[in-house]
């Protein structure tokens, strides 16, 4: 799945279709008490070997995708680029072709160049699951965002989701309007002409379903959730972004008041507290489903590891 590829790579959500999107999150839906340890989990991945390649920090992914392949039995087997032999000028491709003639039987990667999982997808006969690569996808994260609000408010179809910040430099963003607008949802990318432009409508499902809006707070009593992303300073954005970026785009609570009494707050987390986003509403008990996003995410990787690696 997306693309290229024979095997069951995951490396995007542009282009799934609903039915596959439906049952990918019908079963993570299955697994959810399995992920938070209510009810044990049947060992269907048990002598199975999946190796985390993760040359960018992470903490929720690395360790989720750990847990949901530790919960079904699978071993991992961990790498990162500091501390491989990609320091003595080994390729990507040729790191992943030697870990696959390991014996191992799915890779989990992230990096920091769009377009790295499809190139290893390419180079190895196993199933490559897309952790994040640079700014172009990250699929289980726009899966988990999808879950979390099914979830909470009973349907994604008709539903208007806000994407908030930086959307230029946003694998997340992109993987949610994907998978959302796919399910029925409209999306409203929010964010400074720096971070937004116009030409966002015509990715994904196109105009009909996503608008491009850069005023914040006319946008929220439209809502049912708001996605506020993190101001990615890693990937130079920072330089680009206002002194006055918390004042026009930080969710602070006064703000969050205009959502409709329903609508809930999300994030994929790590936090810019004080930024994108201020304590007070980050820690809501009621609105903010942060934590419940990061909770879905084991359910939903353990739902992938057992697509890639038994369709
Ligand atoms: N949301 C997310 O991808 O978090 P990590 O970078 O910690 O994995």
């Amino acid at each position: 799945m997306h693309l290229g590829t024979q095997k069951n790579d995951l490396l995007g959500l542009d282009g799934v279709d609903p039915d596959t999107l439906t049952a990918l999150l019908d079963a993570a839906e299955a697994r959810v008490p399995m992920a938070e340890g209510v009810e044990p989990a049947p060992a269907t991945l048990a002598g199975r070997l999946v190796a985390n390649f993760f040359f960018e920090d992470s903490t929720r992914t690395r360790c989720s995708f750990a847990a949901a392949a530790q919960r079904l039995g699978a071993n991992v087997v961990n790498l990162a680029g500091e501390g491989s032999s990609m320091s003595k000028g080994e390729t990507l491709a040729d790191t992943a072709r030697n870990i696959a003639a390991m014996g191992v039987d799915t890779i989990v990667m992230r990096h920091a160049a769009s377009g790295a999982a499809l190139l290893v997808a390419r180079a190895v006969d196993i199933p490559v699951i897309n952790a994040g690569d640079g700014r172009h996808e990250h699929p289980t994260q726009g899966l988990l965002d999808i879950l979390t609000l099914r979830r909470r408010l009973g349907s994604i179809r008709g539903r208007t989701i806000g994407i908030v910040g930086d959307i230029a430099n946003s694998r997340v963003a992109r993987s949610a309007l994907f998978g959302l607008t796919t399910l029925g949802a409209k999306v409203i990318l929010v964010g400074p002409p720096t971070l937004v432009g116009a030409a966002f409508t015509r990715i994904g499902a196109g105009p009909a379903m996503v608008r491009v809006e850069h005023d914040l707070d006319a946008v929220l009593p439209e809502l049912d959730a708001v996605m506020m992303l993190r101001i990615q300073l890693e990937r130079a954005a920072g330089g680009a972004i206002a002194a006055d970026y918390r004042q026009l785009y930080g969710l602070s609570p006064d703000r969050m008041e205009r959502l409709p009494a329903h609508a809930l707050v999300m994030h994929p987390g790590p936090l810019n507290r004080g930024i994108e986003i201020d304590s007070a509403v980050a820690d809501h008990t009621s609105r903010s489903v942060i934590l419940a996003q990061v909770a879905m995410g084991v359910a939903v990787r353990m739902a992938v590891l057992e697509w890639a690696l038994r369709g």
